[in-house]
């Protein structure tokens, strides 16, 4: 698969099938992605892996506590400032609007709506879960290079025929998640991620999120 194949097929999946991906595939997909560029070669990422037995078990113990705690039981960080201002506030009720169309689910269905969100906690039934993790001390800077390496991650997932999603969604699980991973207590959560193989009959896979036109964020002079 070449890069523009691989970039514009990629897509936040959000049904998975469930058939396994061997733990050699995963390998080679954060091998691979660990060629991420990072300021001053830092590679500012950790990454655990869960499949199989591991991953039931956390689901277990998240998913039934989602109804008392739909906020969670402890945040690592803000993942959006507290008043999104536009374009952005915009932008991110739209999308969440033609996500829970493709379902059928009308926005006043707030019940649905949290149940579809919840999806998020069983990653979306996909075979294998990623969690990205940094160091809490490090800089935005360094932010932006796990960024870059999770951005890869999605990429390198697409030669083998996978797909994924990144979930901040765990983020207000973060206290959870930092205990089942046994993270030494100077490393947090940056955000977890669903691979796996798309159920592609799924209607919630069958839509595209759009992108705002080139000459609103993009500049040329000198060319
Ligand atoms: C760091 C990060 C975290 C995300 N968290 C979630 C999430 O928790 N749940 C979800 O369904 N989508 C999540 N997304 C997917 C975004 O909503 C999606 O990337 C955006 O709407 C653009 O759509 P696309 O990925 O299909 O192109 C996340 C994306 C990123 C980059």
């Amino acid at each position: 698969m070449n890069i523009r194949d691989a970039v514009a097929s990629r897509f936040s999946c959000r049904a998975f099938l469930p058939t396994p991906v061997p733990e050699s595939t995963i390998r080679d997909i954060l091998e691979l992605s660990a060629r991420a560029p990072s300021g001053s070669n830092l590679q500012p990422w950790f990454v655990h892996a869960l499949a199989g037995e591991r991953l039931a078990v956390l689901k277990k113990r998240i998913e039934p506590r989602y109804g008392d705690l739909p906020r969670g039981d402890g945040a690592g960080y803000e993942v959006f400032p507290g008043k999104l201002h536009e374009p952005y506030r915009t932008r991110r009720f739209d999308v969440g609007l033609q996500l829970y169309e493709s379902l059928g689910i009308p926005y006043e269905d707030r019940d649905a709506r949290l149940k579809q969100y919840a999806r998020n906690l069983v990653f979306f039934d996909a075979p294998v879960a990623l969690f990205f993790v940094i160091e809490r001390s490090l800089n935005p800077a360094q932010w932006a290079d796990l960024g870059m390496f999770v951005q890869t991650v999605m990429l390198a997932a697409r030669e083998h025929g996978l797909h994924t999603c990144a979930q901040q969604a765990w983020v207000p699980w973060s206290k959870s998640v930092e205990d089942f991973l046994k993270l030494p207590p100077e490393q947090m959560l940056f955000c977890g991620m669903a691979l796996g193989h798309a159920d592609e009959s799924a209607s919630e896979n069958r839509w595209r999120s759009p992108r705002a036109p080139l000459e609103t964020w993009a500049d040329f002079s000198g060319f």
